[in-house]
């Protein structure tokens, strides 16, 4: 495996954390206070080619790889992970789902505003009672002919007061139990179609979580994407590319948190010197490096299998799993470092800690990662 960067992913981390640093850091503590969403940071990430990194540039991406999307992820979750799931979300769900599933009319319609960062995406298939068993789905897409009729309820959703295409999970033929699951591109302004309560939520308080009503839209069978039946294999498909993107961002969240606690280490005196030079303290940063570098090898190792056009589902439940204990671990870890300095808004490591818990939930739990990590070493 070659582990040297390209000068191009050398130059995407940069122009990331360029951004992360100047644009998003000035005000993410304001927006977290006020749950308010970064529409404009966004639009300017859209501006700079980040909302669709991977698609092709003939349907308005960028046309990078996946291991440039994973650094310009730990780059901007380092400081603003609100921003960055919806980043994550717009590019490895929707723009990804759409760019490797949808037809060419699809693609043309929806893709290109959406990689182009004109648009913004969303992912529904939570729900009520079906989060980790995702097959349960009680959101109903009946057939009628030229149309679906959608009726339902999903939880949950990030961007979802903010977007403008929403791809929702829905059962088409209860008998068919997964198989007969579709997914289908719903419009924002679709009649029936209402945005419900916005989440208050402990982390990513800046993103925008809101539950979903369907009562009654008619979504045209143009709108379904593959074939009949389809739905929960796109949806399983088009996840196990988004554990990647969270799996960037739980790195991210670690490794902002530790270079906070690396520079306050050496501001920061007690008993005489420097804390850093306890060995109390040393240790710890020693943990925390070791750590965020094993996360950042299984996260860029997942994405080189992407790119080398092979099955990633391990790898990128892996890289999931692990980074997302590491960024919860290390965080609290950042958090003692800093002591009572720690605790409070303005050093930053708190929302860093608070952020961290949701990648451990979101995109498949970490218990959801262990069934598809454990199925595969055992068939092995
Ligand atoms: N690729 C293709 N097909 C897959 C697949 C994959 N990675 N994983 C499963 N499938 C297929 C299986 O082959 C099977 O199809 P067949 O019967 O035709 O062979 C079908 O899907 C059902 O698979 P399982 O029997 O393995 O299903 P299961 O009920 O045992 O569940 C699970 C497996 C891994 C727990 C799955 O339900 C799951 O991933 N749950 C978590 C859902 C999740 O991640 N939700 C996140 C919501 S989105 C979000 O969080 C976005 C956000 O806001 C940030």
């Amino acid at each position: 495996m070659n582990l040297n960067l390209t000068e191009e992913q050398l130059a995407v981390r940069d122009a990331a954390r360029d951004f992360a640093q100047n644009v998003l850091k000035p005000g993410v503590i304001e927006r977290d206070r006020d749950q308010r969403f970064p529409a404009d940071e966004i639009r300017q990430l859209g501006e700079l080619g980040f909302m669709g990194m991977m698609v092709d540039p003939q349907y308005g991406g960028s046309g990078m790889d996946t291991v440039s999307y994973v650094l310009a992820m730990e780059e901007i979750s380092k400081v603003d992970a609100s921003a960055s799931v919806c980043m994550s979300v717009n590019n490895s769900l929707v723009c990804y789902g759409l760019q490797e599933y949808g037809s060419e009319e699809q693609k043309q319609k929806f893709l290109v505003p959406l990689a182009s960062g004109q648009k913004i995406g969303a992912f529904c298939l939570s729900e009520p009672e079906a989060g980790s068993d995702a097959t349960s789905q009680r959101t109903t897409a009946i057939d009628m002919g030229d149309h679906y009729l959608l009726n339902g309820t999903k939880n949950w959703i990030t961007n979802g007061n903010s977007a403008s295409t929403y791809l929702v999970i829905a059962q088409t033929d209860a008998d068919k139990g997964h198989r007969g699951i579709n997914a289908l591109i719903v419009e924002r302004d679709m009649p029936g179609f209402q945005i419900g309560a916005k989440e208050d939520k402990l982390g990513i308080r800046g993103s925008d979580t809101h539950t979903l009503m369907f009562q009654d839209v008619k979504v045209p069978k143009a709108n379904r994407i593959g074939e009949d039946g389809f739905g929960f294999k796109f949806a399983m498909k088009t996840l196990s590319g988004g554990r990647i993107g969270i799996a960037a961002q739980a790195l991210g969240i670690a490794s902002g948190a530790m270079e906070l606690a690396l520079a306050y280490s050496k501001e920061r005196k007690a008993f005489g010197k420097e804390i850093h030079k306890h060995q109390a303290i040393a240790f710890k940063l020693a943990d925390m490096a070791t750590q965020i570098e094993a996360a950042r090898l299984l996260c860029l190792k997942a994405a080189a299998i992407k790119d080398a056009g092979e099955n990633y589902d391990l790898a990128s439940s892996m890289a999931k799993l692990y980074a997302s204990e590491v960024a919860m671990k290390q965080t609290v870890e950042a958090v003692q470092i800093h002591g009572g300095y720690g605790y409070v808004k303005e050093y930053h490591v708190e929302r860093l800690m608070r952020d961290a818990k949701i990648t451990q939930i979101y995109e498949g739990t970490s218990e959801v990662q262990k069934i598809v990590i454990s199925r595969a070493v055992l068939t092995d």
